[in-house]
């Protein structure tokens, strides 16, 4: 059996979150209350956003924020092809029609050029929802100025994305509906959990309907459609112990990036970091072989060593279900990334020593394999 040297990714749960979860059993209000009502208001603190509505994990905050924004059965949602597949299964989900969008080949975010081309194909099209992949700011204001001219629901998936900065701004603090993970991977975690930021109170008010059956006041009484998406204040607890160390989490993570990028340089490829991005959080370290045959022999390599890693992700237009539901559809770059690309560890609890450990094993294989 392989001995686990450096994990993919290790959060960082500790005394704070045990004291913090054990408040909460300790004053016998278990469900959402008053946790999570404070730990809204702490995200809008540090995001800038006007309204914050904390949900059961990242995929319900999509879905909230899709039928908040009244999306429904038919209309037609631009959305990357290069991301984790809840963004495109929640625009599945609400019976919408996502219109795939292939990614840049050097930031795997979507490009405003991009998103004008396919809008010409689909002049239709209600909403465009865009991805910060790996927690990089895709290009929001020219993003946002496309949405304006066609008068689209601009919807932001930064579920890996909290705490980046765009032009110095927060990501969170535009006046569009964004969304958070709080998954166990993510910069900080509620274990599983979700936000919805808003600076429209409108949209802001249905979130809060939606994510408990549409309950308007008066018990029992459903005023609008809506699911259980309810957090309970144990993970809003925890999130909030959390969100007290996030930048901290952040600051680790960019010294790691920083460590891989100028230790592996001359072997990999790394994600382009554009000026307009000010800080990246790191969600994910990803780097690019030089080809499919070479990404893998080094996945195995670096495996069989102790090192874990992760190859995210096969992008939704080759996914099985997809393709059948979707039918075929071309886009080259994302084909091209995700032949390439391998994620490295990075976490809340790496070390620098562990993140040598794998840019050792990365130098090895390249030495003793490639010559
Ligand atoms: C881009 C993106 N969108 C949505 C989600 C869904 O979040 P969750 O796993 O909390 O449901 C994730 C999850 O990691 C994600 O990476």
């Amino acid at each position: 059996m392989i001995q686990i040297k450096v994990q993919w990714s290790v959060p960082d749960i500790g005394k704070d979150e045990e004291n913090a979860v054990s408040e909460v059993i300790k004053s016998k209000w278990l469900g959402m209350g008053p946790r999570t009502k404070e730990f809204e208001g702490n995200i809008c603190s540090f995001t800038g956003a006007k309204h914050c509505i904390v949900v059961n994990n990242g995929t319900s905050a999509l879905i909230t924020a899709l039928l908040a924004n009244n999306i429904g059965p038919g209309d037609e949602v631009l959305v990357p092809t290069y991301t984790f597949i809840a963004t495109v299964n929640s625009v599945l989900a609400i019976g919408a029609k996502p219109i795939l969008i292939d990614c840049d080949p050097r930031t795997f975010n979507i490009s405003p050029d991009t998103i004008t081309s396919v809008l010409h194909k689909h002049p239709h099209a209600k909403a465009l929802i865009f991805v910060d992949v790996a927690g990089m700011p895709a290009d929001i204001d020219a993003i946002r100025e496309i949405a304006i001219k066609h008068n689209l629901v601009l919807i932001e998936d930064a579920a890996e994305a909290f705490g980046a900065l765009y032009k110095n701004k927060m990501v969170g603090s535009f006046d569009h509906t964004t969304i958070f993970s709080f998954h166990i991977a993510k910069q900080m975690t509620m274990v599983e959990g979700g936000a919805i930021v808003a600076g429209d109170s409108e949209v802001a008010e249905r979130c809060r309907l939606i994510r408990s059956h549409g309950e308007g006041k008066e018990k029992y009484i459903h005023i609008d459609i809506g699911l259980n998406f309810r957090p309970t204040d144990i993970q809003s607890a925890i999130g909030i112990a959390q969100l007290k160390k996030v930048l901290k989490y952040i600051a680790l993570r960019e010294k790691i990036a920083k460590i891989y990028m100028a230790e592996l340089n001359n072997l990999l490829a790394f994600q382009y970091i554009p000026e307009y991005v000010t800080r990246h959080p790191w969600m994910l370290f990803m780097s690019l072989a030089k080809n499919r045959s070479e990404r893998d022999a080094l996945n195995r390599f670096l495996n069989e060593r102790g090192i874990e890693t992760r190859i995210p992700w096969p992008p939704a237009h080759i996914q099985p279900y997809h393709k059948r539901k979707l039918g075929n559809i071309s886009c080259p770059n994302a084909n091209a990334v995700y032949e390439r690309i391998l994620a490295l560890p990075i976490g809340n609890a790496i070390s620098e020593s562990q993140a040598f450990q794998v840019v050792d094993t990365v130098k090895a294989f390249y030495k003793t394999v490639l010559q």
